[in-house]
């Protein structure tokens, strides 16, 4: 590899220069203090699983997108794609001894060798949002007003992002109208989830691939062109407990605030993942120019499946990638201000030991101070701390530290007040 090539981080990863920080943790503050405001709370685990958790059957595109390897010991591990199955391992470790239903949330770095496009690297950020142990829509509701109000927060909750809902029950009592048995309900979903990235020839053959003849196939697609709950309801020729569950949805949304602008019905939705059994989500950019900015739904069988007791559960993710898009288009230069706050600096070596008892003392009272490494002359270091970002600019010069002063520069409204600086031999 060439030397440039080292400089770069590997194809889809991402480094985080201070700014690209402030960024980030703009994102993560948002997500952290909408949970919190939600009653959720935090957990992690490690990024490494096991293979055997993390690796599915049943054509989940997820599988195929694993980075998995051995370690020296033999045993297949993976990077885990997203933390739904870990929550699932943690959860079911000790369904005994956890009170239920719970309401946890995680921001946890993902890795997907997916294929590079805009909004999709190899490695994101995902904040999950998930509670296990409620089977009425109060969950769906709870987990949907938490990711609106973190939307909020961010400056994009004024119907910038529209969550688009749907429910797989319904699609399923569809199907079963089209004389499709249940047991192939799933192979249908995630072929029909390829609607709109594959050709539809493409969406065709993988229907057949379920083993549909040609009339369900009409049948099957003839479904998504449904266009509103009451659609479906004539479609199905009666009102049916899925429907009753996505007009519930929509009315405690309505409680929490959210109105048509920010949640449509949307026959569309499917999700890739195999594991959800109820309601689904995405959310997008209101002129759809992006990719999901966050997706979930209901998942009632994940807990049984890895070995634990049957318990419903419904969560989301909500990545790091689309919602950074979309904020750097609203303020294309924007960078969150930086939080350092004070500068200290001498002019020469004589006043280091005041300069460092101050930081000392400063830093004991819980300012956050950068003491400077080397004397510095005023100019080049008032114009050094404004360029830094830092609020307040403390000098120690000769005529200060005979007087035991510091003068201190308030950088934002230029104002100047000195400090008493402590004595050297105050023992401090
Ligand atoms: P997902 O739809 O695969 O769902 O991902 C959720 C979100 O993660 C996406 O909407 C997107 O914001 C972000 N995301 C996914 N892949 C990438 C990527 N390659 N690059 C950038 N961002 C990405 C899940 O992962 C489910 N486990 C969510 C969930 C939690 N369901 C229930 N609980």
């Amino acid at each position: 590899m060439s030397s440039a090539g080292l400089l770069q981080p590997p194809r889809g990863m991402r480094d985080f220069y201070p700014d690209d920080m402030r960024r980030r943790e703009a994102i993560f503050a948002a997500w952290r203090e909408a949970a919190a405001r939600f009653g959720f709370e935090p957990y992690d685990a490690c990024v490494v699983e096991t293979l055997d958790l993390l690796k599915r059957k049943g054509g989940e595109e997820i599988a195929e997108q694993l980075y998995t390897f051995q370690d020296k010991s033999g045993r297949d591990l993976a990077l885990r794609a997203e933390m739904t199955p870990t929550l699932a391992r943690l959860v079911a470790a000790r369904q005994n001894e956890l009170s239920f239903p719970l309401k946890w949330y995680a921001v946890a770095q993902c890795f997907r060798y997916e294929r590079m496009s805009r909004g999709r690297k190899r490695e994101h950020f995902q904040w999950n949002l998930d509670i296990v142990g409620e089977s009425s829509v109060a969950a769906e509701a709870e987990v949907l007003a938490a990711a609106h109000c973190a939307l909020g927060l961010l400056g994009l909750g004024d119907g910038q992002v529209v969550i688009h809902v749907n429910s797989r029950a319904l699609l399923s009592e569809l199907l079963s109208l089209a004389g499709i048995p249940p047991n192939g309900h799933a192979a249908v979903f995630l072929a029909l989830d390829k609607r709109g990235k594959v050709e539809d020839a493409t969406v065709k053959a993988l229907l057949a691939e379920t083993g549909l003849d040609p009339q369900c196939i009409e049948a099957a697609l003839r479904m998504m062109t449904i266009g509103s709950l009451d659609e479906a309801a004539a479609f199905l020729g009666r009102e049916s407990p899925a429907l009753r569950d996505l007009r519930e949805l929509l009315r405690l949304l309505s409680c929490y605030g959210l109105g048509p602008r920010d949640i449509q019905f949307d026959i569309s939705v499917i999700r890739g993942l195999g594991y959800y059994t109820g309601i689904v989500f995405e959310a997008f950019d209101k002129a759809r120019e992006f990719r999901a900015v966050f997706g979930g739904g209901r998942y009632e069988n994940l807990l049984k499946q890895i070995g634990g007791r049957s318990l419903p559960a419904v969560g989301l993710g909500f990545g790091d990638v689309v919602i950074g898009e979309l904020l750097a288009r609203q303020s294309p230069t924007a960078v969150p201000p930086s939080d350092r706050d004070m500068a200290v600096t001498f002019m020469d070596d004589s006043q280091r030991a005041l300069a460092m008892r101050l930081a000392r003392q400063l830093r004991q009272a819980g300012c956050r101070v950068d003491l400077a490494l080397t004397s510095e002359r005023p100019k080049a270091f008032f114009s050094r701390a404004a360029r830094s970002g830092f609020r307040r600019a403390v000098i120690i010069g000769p005529d200060e530290a005979q007087q035991g002063l510091a003068r201190v520069k308030n950088l934002l409204d230029r104002t100047e007040e000195t400090i008493r600086l402590p004595a050297l031999n105050d023992g401090t």
